[in-house]
């Protein structure tokens, strides 16, 4: 396998690394179970990358660690030359605010907020008390035209139970792109739509990677959705199966 950078196809930078990547979960007190058994993988700059997999082989395990939610036992990731998880909580919590974006199948919105605060609340963490009340009424006529250019004009001051599942991914798509991140996480985003409203809010997903020159990893069952992505990684036996054609560059 080509494992020098400087012979890939194409010389789209790495956004993030990772290595060697092992994750257990206690089975009860005196037993653990190893999903992750050395994850490899590299992402570049503006690609799409589908990850697939059985159920329960370990797609939002990897999601949740490459999205530094969540702490591998072993292993290193890389995100713009730097290890994560050697930085300080603040610097940690300022790579995942800023460089990241997660969409979650289950949307994940904070259900006592709006739909504009749930798309404002990370800036509104990552700014600080002083820094928000200068920089609010930007950052909400911001908010409000990200959300009027999915369709949710009229839906801003809904809160999430009175959305449908449509809307509220996305409201979660209008918050993941809102700190204009690097890298977009998205853990099976129409897992939970029906098939028409899947569809639409996957064109807007792919839409806007385009656009913005996002690099994706996309958690899907879908093999035509998959054959859409210029790379498909399968994850089995806890490491990942590259797809042949495209070797994982690292
Ligand atoms: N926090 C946890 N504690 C214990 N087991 C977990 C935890 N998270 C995931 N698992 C287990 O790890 C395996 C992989 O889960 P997951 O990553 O959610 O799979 P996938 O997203 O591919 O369906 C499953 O068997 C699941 O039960
Ligand atoms: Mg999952």
């Amino acid at each position: 396998m080509n494992t020098d950078p400087t012979r890939r196809d194409s010389p789209a930078p790495v956004v993030l690394r990772a290595h060697g990547i092992r994750r257990a979960f206690a089975l009860g007190k005196a037993r653990s179970l190893e999903i992750l058994h050395g994850i490899d993988i590299a992402l570049h700059r503006g690609e799409r990358v589908a990850l697939m997999g059985a159920s329960g082989a370990g797609k939002s395990t990897l999601l949740h660690i490459l999205g530094l939610l969540d702490r591998p036992d072993e292993g290193e990731i890389e995100i713009d030359g730097r290890d994560p998880w050697a930085c300080s909580v603040a610097e940690r919590a300022s790579i995942r605010n800023q460089r990241l974006g997660f969409v979650f199948q289950f949307y994940h919105l904070l259900p006592e907020l709006t739909a504009i605060e749930n798309v404002l609340l990370p800036s509104m963490i990552a700014r600080g008390a002083v820094d928000w009340r200068r920089s609010r009424g930007e950052l909400r006529a911001r908010a409000e035209h990200a959300l009027a250019e999915f369709g949710l004009a009229d839906r801003m001051r809904h809160k999430p139970p009175q959305l449908s599942g449509g809307e509220r991914q996305r409201v979660a798509i209008a918050r993941a792109l809102f700190t204009d991140p690097e890298l977009l996480l998205a853990d099976e985003p129409t897992g939970n739509l029906d098939k028409a409203t899947g569809e639409t809010v996957l064109e807007l997903l792919l839409a806007e990677q385009e656009k913005r020159g996002l690099s994706m990893l996309l958690v899907t069952h879908d093999s035509r959705l998959a054959a859409h992505c210029e790379r498909v990684l399968t994850i089995e036996d806890g490491v990942i199966q590259a797809d042949s054609a495209h070797p994982i560059p690292l």
